[in-house]
């Protein structure tokens, strides 16, 4: 890897874009011409994060990860960077990649912090060296396992945050006729057999929402969001002035190792 871009083992060359990004997702990867988190969601993220709402989620996942005292790590499905940013704010030293497949997204991130190696790629086939990294992240975000594993160094850990069964109850009982507590064990039934979770730590606290600008970014960067019939949405950004937020974090590390 140089300043202006990489080349790989095959002698293709990928230049980096004026904004500071790699973009490592061939087109013949591409399930449609602009995948991933669109341009509304994304900004609807960027706009909710800056404003501090989930900063106790943030500094959670920074004291898990300073705890591991990573010198390679990944964000993988990173959005627009809120997290990747604090984290690497958190650990003060050590190489950070942190990719997503929404160019809309990685050039949003670009502007959040010039540290970071920023990548358009897919979590399907990550263009990093196989047990190259000490801790991966995945962040309210969809995973490859087997990536995810390729990835992990010997000692390495994955961090997988997502929401909790009371995650957002209020705004979802505003949108949906009956709602369904989320199964936050779900995603482990996928959890490969050379992986194990080690240990497990819910977050929760309610979360005032000052304005109406916080009650809209928070719906449009939700799928809840997209779903939502347009009386629904009105209805949120006019009353809903708190929210519960629980999300749960699970430490992954290799078996045996
Ligand atoms: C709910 S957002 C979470 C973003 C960020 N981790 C956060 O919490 O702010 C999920 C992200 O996963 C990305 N994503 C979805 N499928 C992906 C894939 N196959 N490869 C890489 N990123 C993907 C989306 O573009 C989106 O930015």
């Amino acid at each position: 890897m140089t300043s202006t871009g990489v080349a790989c083992e095959n002698k293709h060359s990928f230049d980096r874009a004026r904004q500071g990004y790699l973009n490592l997702l061939p087109v013949q990867y591409k399930a449609s011409r602009a995948p991933g988190d669109n341009t509304a969601m994304v900004q609807a993220r960027r706009s909710f994060l800056s404003g501090g709402y989930y900063r106790p989620i943030a500094d959670f996942l920074c004291e898990h990860a300073v705890a591991c005292k990573p010198s390679e790590w990944l964000d993988i499905g990173c959005g627009e960077g809120y997290y990747s940013h604090a984290i690497t704010t958190a650990l003060g030293s050590g190489s950070g990649y942190a990719l997503d497949i929404s160019k809309e997204a990685i050039i949003q991130a670009c502007k959040r912090d010039k540290s970071i190696n920023w990548l358009i790629a897919s979590m399907a086939r990550v263009p990093l060296a196989t047990k190259s990294l000490d801790l991966l992240f995945s962040i309210f975000s969809p995973l490859d396992w087997q990536e995810a594993e390729r990835l992990l160094s010997a000692r390495g850990v994955l961090l997988h945050l997502g929401p909790a069964r009371d995650h957002l109850l209020e705004l979802r009982k505003m949108i949906y006729d009956s709602v369904r507590p989320y199964n936050d064990a779900k995603h482990l039934a996928k959890l490969p057999d050379g992986l194990q979770v080690v240990h497990t730590e819910f977050l929760n606290f309610t979360l005032n929402l000052p304005d109406r600008d916080a009650r809209l970014n928070l719906l449009l960067m939700t799928p809840h969001g997209q779903r939502a019939r347009q009386e629904c949405r009105d209805n949120v950004v006019q009353t809903l002035e708190a929210v519960t937020v629980s999300v749960r974090l699970d430490r992954i590390e290799r078996v045996g190792d």
